[in-house]
Order: C-alpha cells, then sequence, then structure tokens
C-alpha cells in the first residue's frame, strides 16, 4: 500500500554551493507518494491526494519532511566514550578510545552498543552513516548486523591498525587484507550495507599495510575507502616523522593506492597546496566534522572547498561532541564564521543529505526527495521549544523558519523518521 506523507517539503534540484539557495525546492503544502522503499512522487498536496485516493495519508501539517540525515564519518564504537573531557587527538585516543575499542572483543558489547547507536542516531534523525568499527570483524558484524535489522542504509568498515596501538588492538599486514576481503564478501551489496576498506591513519598503519589495503581496493574497487587526513598539526608532524620518504600527509595514502575516486577522508583541516590539487584532481571526497574540530581543538575546516570536490558532513562521534546533524549543521555554521563564510541555511541542509550521500557516492539513492529516491524521510517540527517556537514566530520565508531549528534544534525537533519506506518513529 503507497503512503502518502504531507507537510512542507524540502528538497533540492541543484547544489547550492553552485547554484545558491535557488537550488532548494520547498513546497509549504506539499506531498511525497511512498511505495516499495521508494519516493514515487512529491509535488502537492491537494494535487497527490486527489491523483492517490487510495493512498494511506499521514498529516504532518507545517512540519517540514526532508531527506533523512547522512552522517558520512563516525565511530559507532566510541559512543560510550562521547563528550570525554579535555583532551587533544593523540592522548584522547590513548586515553579513552582505545581502551573502549579494545572491549569489541567481546560480540555481545559490541552488539549492544551498535544497536544503542543507531537507535540514538534514529532519534537524531540520522538515517544513513559510514562508521569505522574496531579491529574486530565481530564489531563490523555487529554493526551491519543492527542496520540489517533497522532496514538502514549502513556504510562501514574494519579499522585496521598495525602499529602505534596498544597491544590487542593490532591486526597485522595480513590479517587486515584478509579479514577485510572476508567482511568485503560477507556484506557489501547485501541489503542496504556497503563495505568500506578502513585503515585508521597513516601513524597506525605501516606502509606495508596501507599497500595491502590499496591492493585490495584495486581487486574490489566498487567500494569506498575511508581515513583520517591532516586533523591536528601535531599529528602531521608525526606522520612526516613516520614517513620521512613522503612529499605530505595525502602522499602516505596516495603512494599506496589510497587515493581515487572514493576515497573518503576525515577532518582534512591543515592541507598543502599540492595536497588540495591533487584532491581534487583525483576526484576524492572530504568530509567536516566541526563539533569534533572544535571539541578536540583541531582546526577550522576551509568550507570554500565544497566548490571543487564533494564535501560530507559528519558528527565523527566520539571525537564529535554530539549524535545530532542539527548540532552539527549549527557547528559548521560558527566554525565558517570564524573563517569568514557564511554558510546559507541551504548549504547547511544540503551539506547534511545530499552533501554528505555525494561524499558516499550514493547521491541517486539518498538525501534527496525526488522521485527514484529511496525513501529515508526525517519529519522535522520547526517550533519544537518555546526558544525555536518565539524566534520562528516572525519568519517570512522557510529559511528564517528554518535556522532556530539548526542552531537550536535538537533530537526533540525530530517529529517522525521513515526508513526505507518504513515509519520507524511518529
Ligand atoms: N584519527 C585517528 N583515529 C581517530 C579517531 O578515532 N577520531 C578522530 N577524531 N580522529 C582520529
Ligand atoms: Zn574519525
Amino acid at each position: 500500500m503507497a503512503d502518502l506523507l504531507l507537510g512542507q517539503i524540502l528538497g533540492f534540484a541543484a547544489d547550492p554551493f553552485e547554484a545558491g539557495p535557488e537550488a532548494a525546492r520547498h513546497d509549504s503544502h506539499g506531498a511525497v507518494l511512498v511505495e516499495g522503499g521508494r519516493i514515487i512522487e512529491t509535488g502537492p498536496a491537494d494535487v497527490l491526494r486527489a491523483r492517490h485516493p487510495l493512498a494511506r495519508v499521514t498529516d504532518y501539517g507545517h512540519a517540514l519532511i526532508s531527506a533523512g540525515f547522512v552522517d558520512a564519518h563516525v565511530h559507532y564504537p566510541q559512543t560510550a566514550i562521547i563528550a570525554s573531557w579535555g583532551k587533544r587527538l593523540i592522548d584522547w585516543l590513548n586515553l579513552y578510545t582505545f581502551p573502549e575499542e579494545m572491549r569489541f572483543a567481546d560480540r555481545a558489547y559490541a552488539d549492544e552498543i551498535a544497536a544503542r547507536y543507531l537507535d540514538l542516531v534514529l532519534s537524531n534523525g540520522t538515517t544513513s552513516l559510514c562508521s569505522y568499527a574496531t579491529i574486530h570483524p565481530e564489531s563490523v558484524d555487529a554493526i551491519f548486523g543492527a542496520a540489517q535489522a533497522r532496514g538502514m542504509r549502513v556504510f562501514a568498515g574494519k579499522t585496521c591498525m598495525d602499529r602505534n596501538a596498544p597491544e590487542g588492538l593490532r591486526d597485522t599486514v595480513q590479517s587486515a587484507y584478509d579479514d577485510s576481503k572476508a567482511l568485503l564478501d560477507r556484506w557489501h551489496g547485501v541489503d542496504r550495507l556497503s563495505y568500506v576498506i578502513t585503515p585508521r591513519f597513516s601513524p597506525t598503519s605501516t606502509p606495508e599495510q596501507l599497500a595491502a589495503l590499496g591492493q585490495l581496493w584495486r581487486e574490489r574497487p566498487d567500494c569506498l575507502m575511508q581515513t583520517h587526513l591532516s586533523e591536528q598539526t601535531d599529528e602531521i608532524a608525526w606522520v612526516k616523522d613516520l614517513f620521512p620518504q613522503s612529499r605530505d600527509y595525502l602522499d602516505t595514502y596516495e603512494a599506496q593506492g589510497l587515493l581515487r575516486e572514493g576515497a573518503v577522508y576525515g577532518h582534512a583541516i591543515h592541507l598543502t597546496a599540492r595536497e588540495k590539487d591533487r584532491l581534487i584532481e583525483a576526484g576524492a571526497s572530504l568530509v567536516h566534522c566541526p563539533t569534533s574540530n572544535t571539541f578536540i581543538g583541531s582546526g577550522l575546516f576551509d568550507m570554500g572547498l565544497a566548490r571543487h570536490l564533494r564535501v560530507g558532513l559528519a558528527t565523527d562521534t566520539g571525537g564529535g561532541s554530539n549524535f545530532s546533524m542539527l548540532r552539527t549543521m549549527a557547528a559548521a555554521y560558527e566554525v565558517a564564521q570564524l573563517r569568514g563564510q557564511a554558510l546559507h541555511p541551504a548549504q547547511l541542509w544540503w551539506l547534511a543529505t545530499q552533501g554528505s550521500a555525494r561524499a558516499l557516492r550514493a547521491e541517486d539513492r539518498i538525501g534527496n526527495i525526488a522521485p527514484g529516491m529511496e525513501a529515508d524521510l526525517v519529519v522535522v517540527n520547526l517550533a519544537s521549544t518555546p526558544a525555536i517556537e518565539q524566534a520562528t514566530r516572525r519568519a517570512e520565508d522557510i529559511w528564517q523558519a528554518l535556522f532556530p531549528t539548526i542552531m537550536m534544534g535538537d533530537d526533540r525537533a525530530i517529529r517522525a523518521v521513515w526508513v526505507g519506506g518504513r515509519r520507524l518513529r511518529g
């Protein structure tokens, strides 16, 4: 049976970094027709109601119906250590992250956190995400199993590390290759799941391990590869010591076959001119993680890059301090302000939906409201708290009505979530 959702509809006909706010399509009395897990049709509510009299109608009134949020870079195993106080990247990894990731040798714990994590993000309106697991293959089975049970489109991979990590949290060149390949063959393309080849970052992989993963990517070219790039200055200095033969941080990946279309680099804050040119030339994707970058004190991402390559937006749970893509859009706005780049609400919303989907090369399936797209939808109450409601009373257009929710909204603004055409909440 078809479902007809009524409300204010927000989608995109183009990229607002190129076309400006006019790239958005907004209908204040719109409708979305959903059947068989996909969006069949969108248009004015009265037209679609008349055309589909047998469809089951859910009327969300003045609430905003958008594509569900796409979080392009997370570490689901860091759910329980989110918001741990007071460290910068390397100390934060050693003190909080690695001990927690060690616990994922226990499959029951991995299952518990995977379920907890997905339920938390769904309650925040996130319907798709790209996650690092831990070095344990079972941690990949846990997140894919939990995503499969919820019908979600999820990207994930086994984090590979063969040095500079504690005993119990290191694999080897061979086991990283073998385990990644086995997981890829088990999960990639099953239901809505995609495997991602995942070296954590150059400091924790030997050049031999990076080369083995580059080899695997040549053998399985249709999957993504994710890693971290130039997040903090101390990290970059460390990479320089560890890879004296490399021209720069990006070269440590490039030299091992880990730079091309489908490469997804988290953070990418402190880039050289050569690195920027090569990233653009190669068609790589970058993921901006603003709450993480301020929380661990990394730096200010240059959103000017969004005009030249694919940029997604992400929470970076648990280096990021929040599970909400609304809060993440607010942080992206604040970071850009500090660089003199005032992001328009249309650009922020696009980054959290189509932009992230493009970074993951899935923009033809998720991240927008258009016929043929998968029906992952979030319904947002634009007056979810007294503070937000009073700030929107004199709004004259959708952007003035939406911006207070971007800046002050949280999970209370998430009225409903639909995943693959099924209503999960609201
Ligand atoms: N660099 C390498 N690993 C990590 C991680 O888990 N979080 C963040 N923010 N940066 C990293
Ligand atoms: Zn990360």
